[in-house]
């Protein structure tokens, strides 16, 4: 397990491999999993009522991504850091880690990839990738500051502070959203007026926009299974009724539209790390 960009997220000192765990001078220290990840949430962080992604969220991830459905964005990701060749790579939100086993399959950049729930780090670590991957929250990142060269984010939330402390200074921050047709032909099943998603970028004083691409391509989903593992993937699993989803139930095939906006970002100029 590489951690030479790793830091104890309590001091933010640095960490070294000590029999089965990572320590830091302080004496602060953290259990290597047997899957090979270790679990870097401190204590205050640790608290609360998220905790990121559940099992069931995770496995359905695993199974509809390594379908290939989403196989024009992990490819596009790829490509681009095949161009950029960079040297420290994060995957950050990394869920199950099927981006970051793309990359890696294109390119042999030092990979770190974080998630704040365990059972997503814990399938992301199985793939047994050479990669190193933690458990986490994006409020606080244990990775050293302007260590990172090329950094992912999809579909996850936004913290754009941390997000610019951890980006070297020619690095770059690439984050994809969901563009405003992605799946529309699903949504369109399962409500009567389906809204069409909002295509803005987030805005942050410490990253600079420098480049935007819109992907859109269709996907064909065959048997309930497939379509299931979609639904379940989706916000909207979690808030359709059993009326709404009553008419999903009913469907043998689906065909619909994926879309995806992605935004690259700079460091701006002023901030520090
Ligand atoms: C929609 S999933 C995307 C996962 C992955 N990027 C992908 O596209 O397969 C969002 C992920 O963000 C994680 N997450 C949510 N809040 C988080 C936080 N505060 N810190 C770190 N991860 C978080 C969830 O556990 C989940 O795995
Ligand atoms: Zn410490």
């Amino acid at each position: 397990m590489r951690i030479d960009e790793l830091i104890c997220p309590v001091c933010g000192e640095e960490l070294c491999v000590f029999e089965k765990s990572l320590k830091c001078a302080n004496g602060h220290c953290f259990d290597i999993a047997k899957e090979g990840y270790v679990n870097l949430l401190s204590g205050k962080h640790k608290s609360g009522s998220m905790y990121g992604d559940n099992r069931k969220m995770a496995f359905n991830r695993r199974s509809f991504l390594s379908r290939g459905f989403f196989d024009l964005l992990g490819d596009y990701l790829a490509e681009r850091a095949v161009s950029l060749k960079p040297s420290v790579a994060l995957d950050v939100c990394c869920g199950e880690g099927w981006y970051s086993d793309k990359i890696l399959r294109k390119t042999d950049v030092s990979l770190y990839g974080f998630d704040l729930s365990k059972e997503m780090v814990r399938l992301a670590a199985k793939r047994k990738l050479d990669a190193s991957f933690f458990v986490a929250n994006i409020s606080r990142i244990p990775i050293r500051s302007a260590s990172v060269d090329f950094a992912f984010h999809l579909f996850a939330p936004w913290q754009g502070e941390e997000f610019a402390r951890i980006l070297s200074d020619d690095g770059i921050f690439i984050t994809v959203f969901p563009g405003s047709h992605h799946l529309f032909s699903l949504k369109k099943l399962i409500y009567e007026k389906p809204y069409l998603n909002d295509e803005k970028l987030p805005e942050d004083s410490g990253l600079v926009l420098e480049r935007k691409e819109k992907l859109s391509g269709k996907i064909f989903l065959e048997g309930r299974e497939e379509i299931e593992s979609l639904f379940a993937m989706t916000p909207y699993y979690y808030h359709t009724s059993s009326e709404d989803m009553a008419k999903l139930e009913k469907l043998e095939t689906l065909e619909t539209e994926i879309e995806f906006v992605v935004g690259e970002f700079r460091k701006a100029k002023n901030v520090e790390g």
